[in-house]
């Protein structure tokens, strides 16, 4: 019999977590009653990558987020992170283990004020060590957003652009690892859309692993290293943005359906 050590059993164990993907979905299917909103999808993201997730209106995007979050329990399938499975856990016991996201329409609370709404962030997040640390962590997300001077101000006198910045900082303030981002850019102006850009992509220094739905093709095919489209609740394609602009399916999926890219 080989007897293996607490030790080494502990370095096999967080061998699996470092060479597993992040994040792997695997055959996940979402019904609502009849309506199929994902069926069978498989999606990776390895770490430090910046996957884009597009596809037409009503494909199944913030859904698949809404499952790995923990939002939804998928009808079939699993969805793993760091090797572990995470098929429905609550969606704090998630955003613990490092996953954070952000939601189409912001929902901050309106009452609270933008600190108060990070704070709230950060006490459901994973990486703090002491509540001194997550102090420090959220004065720096803080400033990093540029929101500093709206600090104490209630977050329902946002507007739309200082939201969207208040969703990422908020999702930021629970250190994830990987963040899922969706449509944190559309509805902005262009000067808006670049600072948000600029946003994202500084998220690679941080060592923070991305994926993120966007409607803006210029934007997604800008930002992402690797793209995966859904329509109709299946993937249809994935790769380089490159090869997913030029895809017949993906051309046909947005010419042929009421997609607004
Ligand atoms: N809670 C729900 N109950 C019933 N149907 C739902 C629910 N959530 C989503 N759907 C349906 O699932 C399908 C996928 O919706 P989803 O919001 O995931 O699409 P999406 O790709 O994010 O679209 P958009 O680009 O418009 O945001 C749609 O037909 C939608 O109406
Ligand atoms: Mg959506």
């Amino acid at each position: 019999m080989i007897v293996i050590s607490p030790q080494v059993a502990g370095n096999m164990a967080s061998m699996d977590h470092n060479t597993a993907p992040l994040l792997k979905v695997k055959g996940v299917s979402k019904r609502f009653g009849g309506l199929t909103a994902l069926e069978s999808v498989d999606l990776t993201v390895n770490h430090g990558e910046i996957v884009g997730l597009i596809g037409p209106n009503g494909a199944g995007k913030t859904t698949l987020f809404s499952v790995v979050s923990g939002y939804y329990r998928p009808t079939t399938g699993k969805v793993r992170f760091r090797g572990d499975d995470i098929t429905g856990l609550k969606p704090h016991k998630i955003c613990n283990r490092g996953i954070a996201r952000t939601f189409q329409i912001p929902k901050p609370f309106l009452h609270l004020s933008v600190l108060e709404n990070m704070l709230v962030g950060a006490s459901f997040g994973a990486g703090h060590s002491n509540r001194q640390k997550a102090m420090e962590d959220v004065l720096e997300i803080l400033n990093w957003s540029g929101l500093e001077d709206k600090a104490w101000m209630p977050a329902d006198t946002l507007n739309l652009v200082q939201r969207k910045k208040l969703e990422l900082a908020r999702a930021m303030s629970t250190a994830p690892q990987l963040i899922l981002l969706d449509e944190v850019i559309a509805g902005l102006n262009p000067t808006e859309a670049a600072e948000m850009v600029s946003f994202v992509t500084s998220l690679r220094q941080r060592s923070i692993t991305v994926l993120i739905i966007e409607h803006i093709m210029k934007v997604i095919m800008n930002v992402s290293e690797r793209i995966v489209v859904l329509d109709q609740g299946q993937k249809i394609c994935e790769g380089p943005p490159e090869l997913v602009a030029n895809d017949a399916r993906v051309i046909e999926a947005y010419l042929g359906g009421q997609g607004h890219a």
